[in-house]
């Protein structure tokens, strides 16, 4: 029956992390895949998270399905973290949120979604992306093209990503990173936003954000910039959000969908075939993540200790930078690694050659993607200055 069947060469960033697992070697540093790692190399529980667990058990409650949009209080605390308190879009009730499984649940449903009700023809994404983005949408039979996005200098090319996108006919799909870009670490400002809003509104372009890292960047309001310019300018978007990071719930598979439409009619039927889709797949959300998140969101000393957490998470993969800049700068000092300051988030584009990261996995122990991406937080005091040797005696080869 299945002697057809191809062999799956492996998805790169899970092997490689998988790889590393298995590596033997005391020294071994894992910079490969986006997890944060505390500085003593350990993914944290975070004690907001634990106080909800303990709430929860405590409770004692029991486990029915939920319903397919996933749990009403979730969806809302969702919508408010994204949205901020009293936003127009959500009080008008032209926002739907449905609870999905992680991020990459909300970017499929959305997919199926848009495969099934929106006539484009395609999805845009940035050059480069997260891997999974192409595949997400091409596994919808949705044809993926890029934009330019990355300027080797360590940036954007803003006007190159923009000439780009005023050619699309309208209905296009842009699938953009509402901060904290992966791969790359490089973000627009908020001047770039606004010019890029106003010329989607324009070119009738229709938004996906993927917003995987909300609070890596400046902080949770702050990095939900896009999100609400979007709204507020009244342009119709989906946005797919996850809790992985910003919680450490990663193997909770928590995340959400969001469709942000133009009046609270068109939002209630994009809800039900929302619903529809989700029934189609695999019928309603896991429930315990959601409810970890509910709790969080909805309880404002747990809150205060959630982003207290988050706040000392972004400020350690900063130093982290920071240590990284300073050591490759000094043991190089006519190189440039300023784009380590300026890149936002879990990740930082470094250039590295995909021999160069073959030598430093092989040589040093040292595991990073092949496009040269390295998550910083995989960092630490421990291991920085041996990183920078590494790094150096690779450029110098
Ligand atoms: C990453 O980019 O490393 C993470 O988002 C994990 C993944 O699914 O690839």
């Amino acid at each position: 029956m299945f002697q057809h069947v191809a062999p799956f060469a492996g998805d790169h960033i899970v092997s490689l992390n998988e790889a590393f697992q298995r590596d033997t070697r005391p020294h071994k540093v894992n910079l490969s895949i986006g997890i944060y790692a505390d500085e003593n190399a350990r993914l944290p529980t975070l004690d907001a998270v634990h106080q909800a667990e303990l709430r929860l058990a405590t409770a004692r409650m029991a486990k029915p399905y939920l319903p397919m949009e996933g749990a009403t209080n979730f969806r809302s605390a969702v919508q408010t973290l994204l949205f901020g308190a009293r936003h127009e879009a959500v009080a008008s009730g032209r926002v739907v949120t449905i609870q999905t499984v992680g991020s990459s649940g909300g970017l499929k449903a959305g997919a199926e979604f848009l495969r099934r009700w929106f006539a484009f023809s395609g999805v845009w994404i940035s050059d480069p992306s997260w891997d999974n983005h192409r595949s997400l949408f091409e596994s919808s039979r949705i044809t993926v093209h890029t934009y330019p996005y990355y300027d080797p200098a360590g940036g954007v090319c803003f006007d190159a990503m923009l000439e780009c996108l005023r050619t699309l006919p309208p209905r296009s799909v842009v699938l953009l990173h509402a901060c904290c870009h992966n791969p790359t670490g490089a973000d627009l400002s908020t001047a770039q936003w606004i010019t890029l809003i106003t010329m989607i509104q324009e070119r009738q372009l229709l938004p996906f954000l993927d917003m995987a890292y909300q609070g890596f960047g400046d902080g949770v309001d702050t990095d939900a910039f896009a999100v609400r310019a979007l709204a507020r300018a009244g342009v119709p978007f989906l946005i797919a959000n996850s809790f992985s990071k910003s919680m450490g719930l990663y193997g909770e598979r928590c995340g959400a969908l969001s469709v942000v439409c133009t009046d609270a009619q068109q939002a209630e039927h994009v809800l039900g075939q929302l619903k529809f889709t989700v029934r189609q797949s695999y019928f309603s959300p896991p429930a315990h993540g959601g409810q970890i998140v509910a709790q969080v969101l909805g309880d404002p000393l747990l809150r205060l200790s959630w982003e207290s957490d988050l706040n000392t998470m972004r400020d350690r993969i900063r130093a982290m930078r920071v240590r990284l800049h300073a050591a490759l700068s000094q043991r190089m000092p006519d190189a440039d690694f300023s784009f380590l300051l300026r890149q936002r988030g879990m990740f930082s584009y470094t250039g590295l050659q995909p021999s160069q990261v073959d030598h430093l996995r092989d040589a040093h122990a040292i595991y990073l993607v092949h496009s040269g991406r390295i998550c910083i937080p995989g960092l630490n005091a421990n291991n920085v200055d041996a990183v920078a040797d590494a790094i150096c005696a690779t450029l110098l080869l």
